[in-house]
């Protein structure tokens, strides 16, 4: 894949898939690669097992690159949740979450707070979007919070976080962010942020176990790798006496990786960063844009801010209690592949969502549209 048409050529599930939030489906080249490396793990020949393992410092480097720091303050993890719980279990101080979050951040919270890790603070913003004037005010009631964390793009309303406003009124702590649903499709200044974790199975279309994090090197001085298995100590091999844990962001990590997992995630961050992430985010913005308008053609209310700086992929509509029964029912009679959360619809577009996808959704509609008539 060599650039931006490539990218949108690659883009070859059904018509009709609008749950990129959920789980994006895998691209060709990631397909391609999992097949070739699970003959070369097959092959009984240490160079075809290292020359896979060997992706894995492939996929740190461009991870490191999209995410505008070094490979030292990057970790590849199993999971977003692992990266964000390697962070929260880290702190010793008190952490401000909205209590509206993905569990992966509120449970970590609670639990490291039942252990006498972070004490957490609970945000009760208006939907759950995180405002620097929501953390500005909670922040002024609450002395002891060390750290504020937050999702780069909301999983249920599609709010996209103003991470520089946020720095700005978190000041000196630090800033965690959960990145899944924005990392490859949000244009952001990732290093206003301490740490950031994500994993490659909604939008960069790689698949599970490919998550990551990367650490500032503020989050490095001041967090303690409490949950650091063998991989993260100074040297791996030294049984006893055991060695202290690494300087750098691998201190933050348990055991090997996924070799499998982080072929799969060097090879879709290759595409992404080939194609350009401000690209596609334009044109995922543009989609999204798309969707809106066709809900408020039939009179959806769309819960998701839709200034540009506000959204990426994930748009959530929010019908009355007494459509959304027949909504859902449309949209599986039209072959459009959404979720329902809490009384909303969520749908997610990608930059290769295409005009039939769109089409297959305004069938869905008018249909709906129908039976509201009735
Ligand atoms: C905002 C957010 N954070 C975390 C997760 C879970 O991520 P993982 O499966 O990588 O732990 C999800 C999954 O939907 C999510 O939407």
């Amino acid at each position: 894949m060599t650039g931006l048409q490539d990218y949108l050529d690659s883009f070859d599930a059904e018509p009709g898939y609008l749950d990129w939030a959920k789980f994006g489906p895998l691209s060709p080249s990631v397909r391609a690669e999992s097949h070739a490396d699970a003959e070369l793990l097959a092959s009984g020949r240490n160079s075809g097992i290292d020359l896979v393992a060997g992706r894995a410092g492939e996929a740190r480097e461009l991870l490191a690159d999209l995410l505008s720091t070094t490979v030292e303050h990057v970790t590849l993890q199993p999971s977003t949740t692992h990266g964000l719980m390697q962070a929260v279990y880290g702190l010793g101080g008190g952490i401000l979450v909205s209590a509206r979050e993905f569990p992966s951040l509120t449970v970590a919270a609670q639990r490291a707070g039942e252990v006498g890790r972070a004490r957490p603070h609970w945000l009760h913003a208006a939907e759950g979007m995180v405002t620097p004037e929501a953390v500005r005010e909670a922040l002024a009631d609450a002395e002891d919070v060390a750290a504020v964390a937050v999702s780069a793009v909301d999983y249920r309303t599609g709010y996209r976080a103003d991470l520089p406003g946020l720095r700005e009124v978190v000041g000196d702590r630090l800033l965690i962010v959960d990145a899944i649903q924005a990392f490859g499709v949000v244009d952001e200044d990732w290093d206003v942020a301490d740490v950031v974790c994500g994993n490659g199975y909604k939008w960069l279309r790689a698949g599970r176990g490919t998550g990551f994090a990367a650490f500032s090197d503020r989050a490095l001085e001041r967090l303690t790798p409490v949950l650091s298995g063998f991989a993260g100590a100074e040297s791996a091999l030294d049984v006893f006496p055991v060695p202290p844990a690494a300087s750098g962001a691998e201190a933050f990590t348990v055991s090997v990786p996924d070799h499998l997992a982080t072929a799969r995630l060097a090879t879709a961050l290759r595409d992404v960063r080939d194609a350009g992430v401000s690209e596609i985010a334009e044109l995922v913005r543009a989609r999204v844009r798309e969707i809106a308008a066709l809900a408020e053609r039939f009179g959806l209310p769309v819960l998701t801010p839709l200034e540009p700086h506000r959204h990426a992929g994930v748009i959530a509509l929010t019908p009355d209690p007494a459509d959304i029964a027949p909504l859902a029912a449309a949209l599986a009679n039209h072959g459009i592949a959404a979720s329902l959360r809490s009384g909303a619809v969520r749908m997610g577009a990608h930059a290769g969502t295409g005009e039939d996808s769109l089409r297959l959704l305004e069938d869905a509609l008018t249909e709906f549209a129908g039976t509201r008539m009735r």
